[in-house]
């Protein structure tokens, strides 16, 4: 729902999303699931390439 995707803008007030906290312990590039389908929480673990 959020208009700033990946990120919560706090859209989901009031539905049936929760907003997944991701902290960056260390310096290294990630990549945000954009698909909602990953196993590995707010990250990406390749399920979108089976959609
Ligand atoms: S974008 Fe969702 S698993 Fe890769």
């Amino acid at each position: 729902m959020s208009k700033a995707q990946p990120f919560c803008d706090g859209s989901h007030k009031g539905g049936a999303f929760v907003p997944t906290k991701y902290s960056a312990d260390e310096s290294k590039t990630v990549y945000f699931c954009g698909c909602k389908q990953s196993k590995n929480g707010a990250l990406c673990d390749g399920t979108h390439k089976a959609l």
